[in-house]
């Protein structure tokens, strides 16, 4: 049996969900689909913004799809206990080192970015961001008081070869799925763990993967290349922190944070993490105008990379440009469809 795990969590989480149900209900009725709380809402409930059960859940399921967590009300809840603290402890227990993030700009959409049409038409990227490791997990890490009475805060970047070598190569795989390029990114030029980056990154290049064309740039070059000429790119392979700032950029070059999907995913045959890139966006949250494109082509995602059905996650992506081709638009992509209006189209066009 084939089990979706779906955690709403915050904010406009919830709304955009419900729309992945309805799209599921048309498109995959089979898939058996759970619920549980996550997030702040779990913090509210449980004291904890992912419990023991609901991990365990996630652990059992063949994939799980987040909506989106966090909010104002839980700036000032203890950091180790915060929502976004439930997300990281998700994303290690499931060991989903790998995070696939697409910023394709659909046709209907070029004029939505904030870069001109020509930069962006035809952008389609394939962010791989690693997932588990860095300076997001990285020890020590700390704030301690200093003798003098300053304060000192401290984290520590850190990655070992294994952890390099699995992401890259997954990075390679999708490459040759696609244009068979791959651009790496770090900051060898002032980091000893960018230093091993860029060698791991080339030794496995050598050893397994000449047939795909191998480009090195540094990570502020990258950030810059990407508000420049965003086409250049295929794979873009970076580390944790490099692809959570390289990611908002690209993502905004494709019109809006609200389309962009992604997928975590560790070793086969373990359960596949989703997530719309976009977060709860509490200013809109309840009004029934968030964007569930994000969440509905993560579904895409899911159905492609965890649950084994990529005829499927064709239809649906094919559902949802001509969709978009169709003129459904929410708000943030400049058109007056609530949330309800643009699942409803998606479900139209799946014909
Ligand atoms: C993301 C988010 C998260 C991250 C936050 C919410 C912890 O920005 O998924 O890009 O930094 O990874
Ligand atoms: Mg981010």
């Amino acid at each position: 049996m084939q089990m979706l795990l779906l955690l709403p969590g915050d904010g406009i989480g919830p709304e955009v969900c419900a729309e992945v149900r309805r799209v599921a209900a048309a498109l995959t009725p089979d898939i058996v689909i759970d619920e549980a709380i996550y997030g702040g809402a779990s913090f509210d409930a449980h004291g904890t913004p992912l419990t023991d059960d609901v991990l365990a859940r996630a652990l059992s399921s063949t994939a799980v799809l987040l909506g989106a967590v966090g909010g104002p009300q839980w700036a000032n809840a203890p950091r180790a206990l915060r929502p976004e603290a439930g997300l990281l402890k998700l994303r290690k227990e499931m060991q989903v080192f790998a995070n696939l993030r697409p910023a394709l700009c659909f046709d209907a959409l070029a004029d939505a970015s904030s870069l001109k049409r020509e930069v962006v038409a035809g952008l389609d990227i394939m962010i791989v961001r690693e997932l588990t490791g860095g300076v997001y997990f990285g020890e020590p890490r700390g704030i301690e008081t200093l003798a003098d009475g300053q304060q000192r805060g401290f984290d520590t970047q850190v990655y070992t070869t294994g952890e390099i070598e699995r992401v890259a190569r997954v990075a390679f795989e999708l490459a040759r799925g696609r244009s068979n390029r791959v651009t790496s990114a770090e900051k060898s030029n002032v980091m000893e763990s960018g230093v091993l980056w860029k060698q791991v990154v080339t030794a496995l290049h050598a050893r397994d993967y000449t047939d795909v064309q191998l480009d090195h740039m540094l990570a502020d070059n990258a950030a810059m290349q990407i508000v420049r000429a965003p086409t250049q790119f295929d794979v873009l392979l970076t580390d944790n922190l490099f692809g959570d700032i390289l990611s908002d950029a690209a993502a905004q070059a494709t019109g809006s944070l609200g389309m962009l999907p992604s997928a975590a995913l560790g070793e086969a045959g373990k359960p596949g993490l989703y997530e719309p890139i976009h977060g709860s966006a509490p200013d809109i949250a309840g009004k029934g105008v968030a964007n569930p494109l994000a969440a509905i082509l993560s579904f895409e995602m899911a159905l492609r990379w965890s649950f084994g059905r990529a005829d499927t996650a064709d239809r649906l992506f094919a559902a949802v440009t001509r969709a978009l081709d169709g003129g459904a638009l929410t708000r943030d992509i400049g058109g007056t469809h609530s949330t309800t209006a643009m699942g409803d189209a998606v479900i139209a066009a799946l014909g």
